[in-house]
């Protein structure tokens, strides 16, 4: 893949430069611009922040020097973002502002097109504040995650063995937990998914500013009168199996205390551990309904649920992905089918992906992507690709909204069989 991609300019009247950890002030008060927040930005002072400094972008007004900032927007360096049978490296767009004075001047748009040129990854992934947002730039709807409510005392189905386990309910910190949430956080098949089946999506924080960010507990996250972070462990013979994190809030009515757990991490090795987990977070006392902050949409609580309908489910879309080079992306990940097929795709913003291009690979194997001559069986936009990447969005439903189109007969159902696979994508955590 060639590096010389043209960047879009920045409007007139704007500059852009590398922020660094000078910078904290300005990025904080830009950020809470972008998105309201109760607190003042000296609120923030204990509060660890997770950038890489590096990969830290400012957009400054010419006329404005020391004015503060117009823009901002960072990634993430995810080196193991995990793709369906494999990991690929992953830029995470995130920190993603514009100051409401300088919106809907294409600021946006020039630091979307100069994160895509300086990205040496094949893969970009975001989390979107608003879905409409980044479609226009090639992202697609990766994948969804599930939020729900479950009342307390729901009924769980028995598992064997999760009675064996003993349970641990403790202040969270990182002394006492870091080493057993970064081990049973990035297991495979996570958060409670088989070993030996990845689950795409399901990024584990790489950095050590990023655990530092998830162990801090300043009273500024204490939003809505939540209490400081908890930690359930469940373990069997003396090892951890399993951990959630939480914090509860208390709400004192006539008819009886109506508490609410908030869940965070919700995470086990195996059913009999997310079994005997499950069971704990739902039969906490003086709380009437225990709320996951998100999990995939075929997470081990939905198939434990006697009565799944109680949980009153909803979806909303979780990671969003940008595939930046085509080849290394198609050949870097894995099929759950075999498949041979040529897919002609379209991209707007980085015309060295558009074209037509052989996929090959065994079921579970290895792949190859290649340019090739030969016409398309599929065409499709590098949005679609994003979406249908981690296998969570099938090529056949995109083509039912037209987004796919099919020129040989039976590729549609072979592709769509091989681009899926057998645990649903998601991030446990939004960045
Ligand atoms: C979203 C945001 C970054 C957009 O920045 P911006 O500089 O105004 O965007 P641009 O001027 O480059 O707009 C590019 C295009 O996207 C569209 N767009 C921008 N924000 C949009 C939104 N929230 N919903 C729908 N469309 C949007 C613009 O209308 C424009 O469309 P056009 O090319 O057809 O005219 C900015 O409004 C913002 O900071 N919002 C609050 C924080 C936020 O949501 N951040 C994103 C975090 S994931």
């Amino acid at each position: 893949m060639t590096s010389d991609r043209s960047r879009s300019s920045l409007p007139a009247g704007y500059r852009s430069r590398q922020l660094t950890a000078d910078d904290r002030g300005a990025l904080l008060d830009l950020d809470t611009w972008a998105f309201p927040d109760p607190h003042a930005v000296a609120d923030f002072d204990e509060l660890p922040l997770p950038l890489t400094w590096e990969r830290a972008v400012g957009v400054e007004a010419e006329d404005a020097p020391g004015g503060g900032l117009a823009a901002i927007r960072a990634s993430y360096p995810f080196a193991h973002f995990p793709v369906p049978g494999a990991t690929l490296p992953t830029a995470g767009l995130t920190w993603v502002g514009v100051h409401p004075q300088h919106r809907r001047r294409g600021l946006l748009t020039a630091m979307i097109d100069d994160h895509l040129a300086r990205c040496r990854e094949p893969l970009s992934a975001l989390f979107a504040a608003e879905a409409p947002i980044y479609g226009r730039f090639g992202y697609g709807k990766a994948a969804d995650d599930l939020r729900i409510s479950v009342p307390r005392g729901a009924a769980l189905r028995d598992v064997p063995g999760a009675a064996d386990h003993t349970v641990r309910v403790e202040h969270g910190d990182r002394a006492s937990h870091g080493e057993l949430v970064a081990r049973l956080h990035q297991a495979p098949g996570m958060p409670a998914g088989p070993a030996g089946i990845n689950r795409p999506g399901w990024a584990t924080r790489e950095s050590e500013a990023l655990w530092e960010s998830y162990w801090a507990d300043p009273k500024s996250f204490r939003a809505s009168g939540r209490e400081s972070l908890r930690v359930v462990v469940v373990e069997r013979d003396g090892e951890p199996r399993g951990y959630a994190t939480f914090r509860r809030t208390m709400d004192w009515q006539v008819t009886g205390p109506r508490g609410t757990v908030h869940l965070g991490d919700v995470v086990a090795l195996d059913a009999a551990a997310a079994r005997a987990l499950w069971g704990v977070l739902l039969d906490l006392d003086l709380m009437s309904s225990t709320d996951p902050f998100l999990l995939p949409v075929d997470d081990a609580v939905m198939s434990l649920l006697v009565d799944p309908r109680a949980a009153g489910a909803r979806v909303t879309d979780n990671v969003w992905v940008r595939v930046v080079d085509v080849p290394a992306a198609l050949a870097g990940r894995r099929y759950q089918a075999d498949v041979d097929v040529v897919l002609g795709v379209t991209d707007a913003r980085l015309p060295e992906n558009a074209g037509a291009w052989r996929v090959r690979a065994a079921a579970f194997g290895e792949a190859s992507c290649e340019r090739t001559e030969a016409a398309p069986d599929l065409e499709l936009d590098v949005r679609e690709l994003g979406a249908a990447f981690l296998g969570g969005t099938s090529l056949a439903a995109l083509a039912g909204a037209g987004l796919v189109v099919e020129r040989s007969a039976g590729a549609l159902a072979h592709a769509s069989a091989a681009f899926g696979w057998p645990l649903a994508p998601a991030c446990g955590w939004v960045f």
